[in-house]
This record gives C-alpha cells, sequence and structure tokens, in this order.
C-alpha cells in the first residue's frame, strides 16, 4: 500500500535535491525517490537527521530585512507568503489548527512563536509580541461573517456576526493587538459578503472601530482573484496606516479576468490518479440533486469545467463531493475533483519551480486551500503598501530621533541639568 511521505523528506529534497539527501544519509538516491513516491518509509533516526538539516539550511538563509510582520489566524501562511515575496520578515504566528501548524512550519522557518488560540494572548499581548511590527496581518475566520455561516447559525437558531461570542468577536481580539503595539500598517481580509452582513452594520463597526477609535487612514477594496489564477474568488481587503500616506488602490494591477485558464494549472492526465473520478453513485447524486434543484428554479448545482474555463470558488467544504469544482474527463467517463497539488496552484501557492509542500492528508489539505488567500493576490498588495510602510516607518524614526535630539538638548540647558547640592555630588556619580 501507498504511504504518505514524510513532509521532512520532501522539505529536504526541495532545498537540496535526491543525491544530496541521499549522500547526507549514507543512502541510495533511488531509497531517497521510493521515499518521495510512498512506497517505503524512511526510518525514524533518517528522519531525525533530516530535520536537523532542514533545520540548519532554513536557518542560515538570508533573512527579510526591509520591514517585519506579524501573521495572524495564519491559516497555511498565505498573507506570509505574500509579504515576504516583497521583503518581508514574520517575526510571531498565531493559528491554533494542529494540522495548519503542521503545515505551516512545513513551508516557513519558523524561527518564532506560533501561538495557538489567540484567546490566550491577548492578556498578555506584549509578552508574546515585545517588539513592534512593522505590519499586523490578520485573514480572521470568516464563518460567522459568510452567507453559508449565517445561514446556517440562523437555521441552528444561534446568533452570528458580533454576537456570537466564540468566533465572531475575534475582530476585537485584533482591535486590541492594533490599540497595544500600534503597528505602521495593517492587512485585513475577509469574505466579501463582510460588507453586506447584517445590513451593512458589521462593516460599519469594524470601520469606526479602526478609523475612528484607533486612528488609522483605512481603505478598503474588494478583489476578485480570477485572472490571478484560474478561480472566481472575491475577497474584501482593509488596509490601514497610521497616518496619511499616498496609498492608492488605484496602483494595484490586475492581469485581467483571463490571464489564467484552468489549463494553466492542471495536471496532466498521467498525473491523476483514479481514486480523484467520481464513483457512479456520487456522480449520480449530484446530477439528480441539480435536476431537482433546477425544477425548484434554484441555481444550485455542480460546477462542470474544462481546461479553458474558471473555476468556481474552492471552498473549504470541496473535500465533501468536489461539486463545486468538477474537472470534465470528456464522454463516458465521470468528471473528477482537483488533486490537492491542483488547488495548490489554484491557490498560487506553487512558485515558479517550487512546489508547495503538503504534509497532511487529502481532506486536511482541501479545507486548508479552501480556507487560504490567493498568494499572487497579497503579494501584488504587499507590492503596493510597501512604500508606504517604509514611509510610515522613517516618519517614526525621524520623530522618534527629533524626539531625543529635544531631549538631549533640554538635558544640556544648565536650567534643566539636575541640581545637585555640591556636597550630595559624590553620590550623584
Ligand atoms: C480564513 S482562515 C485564514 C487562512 C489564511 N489566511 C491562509 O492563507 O491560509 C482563518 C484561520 O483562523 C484560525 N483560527 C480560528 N479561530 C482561531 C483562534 N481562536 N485562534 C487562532 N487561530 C484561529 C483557523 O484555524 C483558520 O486557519
Amino acid at each position: 500500500m501507498e504511504q504518505e511521505p514524510e513532509w521532512i523528506v520532501k522539505k529536504a529534497v526541495d532545498a537540496l535535491g535526491f543525491d544530496k539527501v541521499a549522500e547526507h544519509l549514507g543512502k541510495n538516491a533511488r531509497t531517497v525517490r521510493r521515499w518521495i513516491a510512498g512506497q517505503t518509509n524512511a526510518s525514524k533516526s533518517d528522519l531525525m537527521v533530516l530535520e536537523q538539516l532542514c533545520f540548519h539550511l532554513y536557518k542560515s538563509s538570508p533573512r527579510n530585512q526591509d520591514f517585519t510582520f506579524i501573521d495572524l489566524f495564519a491559516g497555511i501562511g498565505g498573507l506570509r507568503k505574500g509579504f515576504e515575496a516583497h521583503g518581508g520578515n514574520c517575526t510571531f504566528t498565531c493559528e491554533w489548527d494542529e494540522y495548519a501548524q503542521k503545515t505551516y512550519r512545513a513551508n516557513f522557518d519558523v524561527d518564532h512563536e506560533l501561538a495557538g488560540d489567540i484567546n490566550d494572548i491577548v492578556g498578555d499581548i506584549r509578552q508574546h509580541i515585545p517588539s513592534t511590527p512593522d505590519v499586523l496581518l490578520a485573514g480572521f475566520p470568516c464563518q460567522p461573517f459568510s452567507i453559508a455561516g449565517v445561514s446556517k447559525k440562523n437555521a441552528l437558531g444561534r446568533p452570528h456576526g458580533f454576537e456570537c461570542k466564540t468566533q465572531g468577536n475575534l475582530f476585537f481580539h485584533i482591535a486590541s493587538i492594533l490599540q497595544e503595539l500600534r503597528p505602521p500598517a495593517f492587512l485585513l481580509e475577509n469574505v466579501k459578503n463582510l460588507e453586506r452582513h447584517d445590513k451593512g452594520n458589521t462593516f460599519r463597526v469594524i470601520m469606526d472601530i479602526l478609523e475612528k477609535e484607533l486612528g488609522y487612514k483605512v481603505q478598503y477594496r474588494v478583489i476578485d482573484a480570477k485572472g490571478f489564477v484560474p478561480q472566481h474568488r472575491e475577497r474584501v481587503f482593509i488596509v490601514g496606516f497610521d497616518g496619511i500616506t499616498d496609498f492608492s488602490w488605484d496602483d494595484f494591477q490586475h492581469p485581467g479576468p483571463d490571464a489564467k485558464k484552468l489549463r494553466d494549472i492542471l495536471l496532466p492526465d498521467s498525473e491523476v490518479d483514479s481514486k480523484y473520478t467520481l464513483t457512479n453513485n456520487l456522480w449520480t447524486y449530484l446530477q439528480n440533486y441539480a435536476a431537482k434543484h433546477k425544477a425548484a428554479g434554484n441555481g444550485f448545482g455542480f460546477g462542470l469545467v474544462g481546461k479553458n474555463d474558471t473555476a468556481r470558488t474552492l471552498s473549504a467544504r470541496y473535500y465533501k463531493d468536489g461539486s463545486e469544482i468538477l474537472i470534465d474527463q470528456g464522454e463516458g467517463k465521470n468528471p473528477r475533483r482537483l488533486t490537492p497539488r491542483e488547488c495548490a496552484r489554484l491557490m498560487g501557492f506553487d512558485d515558479d519551480g517550487k512546489e508547495f509542500i503538503i504534509p497532511v492528508s487529502d481532506t486536511r489539505a482541501y479545507k486548508q486551500f479552501g480556507n487560504a488567500v490567493v498568494v499572487p493576490v497579497i503579494s501584488e498588495i504587499a507590492r503596493i503598501m510597501k512604500p508606504h510602510i517604509m514611509e510610515v516607518k522613517e516618519r517614526r524614526a525621524k520623530q522618534c530621533s527629533q524626539q531625543y535630539s529635544v531631549q538631549q538638548e533640554t538635558l544640556t540647558m544648565p536650567s534643566m541639568q539636575p541640581q545637585v547640592p555640591e556636597n550630595q555630588l559624590k553620590y550623584a556619580a
């Protein structure tokens, strides 16, 4: 039976190639290939050696220096990837899901605290984040705000949005962290529906807190990732700066809605395992379900797409039946789901020539990518934010040094020097 290859093996091979990894372990490159293919398993001691190796490799990689950021509700690090691409250095991460943490650790050099539940850090923020970051990033959980979340919670007779004490109040935690740390800038991300939730009240409260209570200059925009990747995915992005800047969403460059099609991210048929093809039962069920809804005048149905199309939004529920994005495999064949690797590509997580490591099961991977942000969209936002982050940073540094020289001057003015009586000077030294 095929085994899931250990992510640490993939990470080492990613960095050094098969031959070097094999040499390091005193093994044959073929053995390492078999591990990667999931045909055999590496021993515990080999894995430990590789863990050490990776630790040193990634530790010694040059670090970004331009600005620092913290990554809240980090998921698998989509925001981080976009900001690292523009010179950002992550100094703190918060994500409570252990499987998301596993993927995060597999792909990033986590040499800082990776905290779990945010509720556990808000009471003691400086203890966890001692130095002020330049940017706060947070893709805060969207479930209480999304249409699906709202209807599900309504159906259950439960409150939603801010009234939801367990998850809706997470925005208030972000507000406390902004208040305590006062970073020069922030980027928040949520589902498009946040804008209209509760007839616009939720969004109004959020903007009021950010602008009026915290005093940030805030601008937001809904962006569709379609064109950056072949997926229709609209999200609202809220950017704030501590002070006036020339930041404008008009600088955001979109490649155009047709720049990418599914053919750009699909794997060759020969590389797709037959397990991703829908069973006759599931395919029949989905077709009947769609027909029933059509007859009732509802638009519900599956999203059957081909190589030249754009997919619907990948959701965290994709693992259930895959119905929102089904790949047409031609006459006489049932459609198939996307593979996790294709999901990584659909969300822009695979860089040119470098694959994002997927160290978890298919189900977990579908959930993680379905919850994530589209990396090239974030990278473009980071690009247009960066000059203004640097500007606010420099402005602050100048203010600090001015304040410092005023203090120094004040101290050197005779009348301002501490008046220590002659006879006490020896104690003052
Ligand atoms: C919308 S996802 C963010 C995804 C992320 N932007 C990415 O690119 O992968 C929200 C994340 O918040 C995490 N989360 C939810 N409640 C949390 C809490 N109380 N403390 C820490 N993390 C939490 C979830 O596990 C989820 O991964």
